[in-house]
Parts: structure tokens; sequence; C-alpha cells
């Protein structure tokens, strides 16, 4: 029997990159009502809502590093009840720094953000998906290997990809799956620069990314990763041992 709650997709980063291209993406693909669009800034979020055609985009203003914005989303929730069909933990930051020079607050921000709003979001929308209810983390091909310059970013990562697939175990009996993505660089807001590659990688197309990533989710894959690129990268990071990967990362440029 069909639920008479509204069907409704959450993304967080709503407002730019990928998160965006996930709202477009998802209406043309899935049986919605509503996307719940999450970020801080309102102007960029109403203009991922005017992309919508036929789903209404409900902004949400939330700061992700703050327990009041993660709260803001969950009262949302748990005062309209809605039948939660796709999570998209999607926003995150971070930037090629020396650790010893990087600011604090930076850091305890970027977990906040990359860590603890999609542990808890998933923790207390949990309640609301079912049968056939998916989840998608965005983390990076950074979560691959420990990558020097770095480093708390590409740990963030690391945490989101374990995360995911011990998650997609626990809820089998559930029929709710879980989907890590792991993109290379990819032009967004994340990538300003205007170079053709990063570190030796090309920037690929987020497009693409996020196409593949749906299919991916649809398929129930534990992993999706676009590209030679990043396939590269996760087969390498599975034979040669930590300590070497982060010798040959960190020999690696990235732009500041
Ligand atoms: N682009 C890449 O090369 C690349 C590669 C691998 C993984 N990723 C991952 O992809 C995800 C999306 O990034 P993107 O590439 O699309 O970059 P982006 O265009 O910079 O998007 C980041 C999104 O996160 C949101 N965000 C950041 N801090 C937030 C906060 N405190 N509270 C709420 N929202 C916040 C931003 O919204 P507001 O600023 O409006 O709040 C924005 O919508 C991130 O998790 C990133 O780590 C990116």
């Amino acid at each position: 029997m069909m639920s008479d709650k509204k069907r409704i997709a959450i993304i967080t980063g709503a407002s730019s990159g990928f998160g965006r291209l996930f709202a477009v993406e998802l209406e043309k693909n899935l049986d919605l009502e509503e996307i719940w669009l999450i970020a801080r800034r309102s102007e960029k979020l109403e203009e991922t809502a005017s992309m919508l055609e036929r789903v209404k985009g409900t902004i949400i203003i939330a700061d992700l590093s703050t327990p009041e914005g993660i709260d803001i989303i969950t009262k949302k929730v748990e005062f309209e009840k809605p039948s939660v069909r796709v999570l998209i933990n999607n926003a995150g930051f971070g930037r090629s720094e020396e650790f010893i020079k990087g600011d604090e607050k930076y850091y305890s921000e970027m977990i906040d953000v990359n860590i603890k709003a999609p542990v808890l979001l998933t923790k207390r929308l949990l309640k609301y998906m079912s049968e056939g209810s998916k989840i998608l983390n965005v983390a990076s091909s950074a979560a691959f290997a420990p990558l020097p310059y770095f480093a708390v970013y590409a740990a963030s990562k690391a945490f989101l990809l374990s995360f995911s697939y011990a998650l997609d175990q626990e809820f089998k009996d559930k029929d709710i799956s879980v989907t890590c993505v792991c993109p290379g660089p990819a032009r967004t807001e994340f990538f300003k620069t205007k170079q053709k590659s990063v570190g030796g990688l090309k920037i690929e197309d987020p497009q693409k990314i996020v196409e593949k990533a749906l299919k991916d989710m649809k398929n129930k894959k534990n992993i999706s990763i676009y590209g030679y690129q990043a396939n590269l990268l996760r087969m390498i990071s599975k034979f040669l041992p930590r300590k070497c990967l982060a010798w040959t990362a960190g020999k690696i440029k990235m732009p500041k």
C-alpha cells in the first residue's frame, strides 16, 4: 500500500557544485514530491530551487558546523514526518595546507561538517526512512590514502567511506542502502583553479560524477567511482602500504 507521507529527498550542500547537480538529476530520476535543499547561502539555494521543474525545492538555511544547524533540519523532519526516500550527505570542504600552519577552528569546523553532520543526520533521519530508501555519502578519492598537506580532509573522507560500508551492512534487513561517492578532482567551487589538472590529476566534469553516483545508488552499490584516475587510485591504494601511499602523496603539489 502506498503511504500518504510526503516523499522527499534531502541534500546537504545544495547551493553549488555536486549538491546542485544532485538536485537537478534526482528530480529527473525519482518519483519525489519535494527536495530539501540545505546550505548556508540562501540566494544560491534559491538558484538551485529555480532549476527544479517538477519537484518543489524547499530551502533550509543551516550551518552544519553547528549543533543548531543540524537541529534546524531534524526539527523540520520531526514536525512534517515525511518519508525520506533519499538522504545525500554532500556538504563538505577542505584545502591544501601545512597542518602546523592550519587554523584550529577551521579544522574543527571541517570535522563537524565532513563527519559529524553526516553521522547525526543519518542517525536522526533513519526513522523517517523505509524499505528502498537510500543514503548517498559524498566522500572523495582522498579517502583512499593518507594525504600530507590535506591530512584532516583525507582522514574525514576515509571516515565517511568506512562509515558507509558499515552502515550498508547494518541496514541490509531494513533494505536501506548506503553508497559512498569517491570523486577525484572535479570542477566545482571546491577547486577554483583554472588549471586543467591538480597534482597530475585531470579535473573531471562534476555532471558525469553525479550521473554515475545516482546510477550506483539506484543499483545499491557500496562505492561509486567515476573515471580511470579515481579507479586507478583506489586500486593502487589496495596494494601499497599506507606509509608508501603517504610518501608518494606528499610529493604531489596541490593548489592552495
Ligand atoms: N570538487 C572536488 O574536486 C571534490 C572531489 C572529491 C570530493 N568532493 C566533495 O564533494 C562535496 C561537495 O563539494 P563540491 O565539490 O560540490 O564543492 P562546493 O561547490 O564548494 O560545494 C560545497 C557545498 O557544501 C556546503 N557547505 C560547506 N560548508 C557548510 C556548512 N558549514 N554548512 C552547510 N553547508 C556547507 C556549501 O554551501 P554553503 O557555502 O552555501 O553553505 C556548498 O553547497 C564535498 O563533500 C567535497 O569534499 C569534492
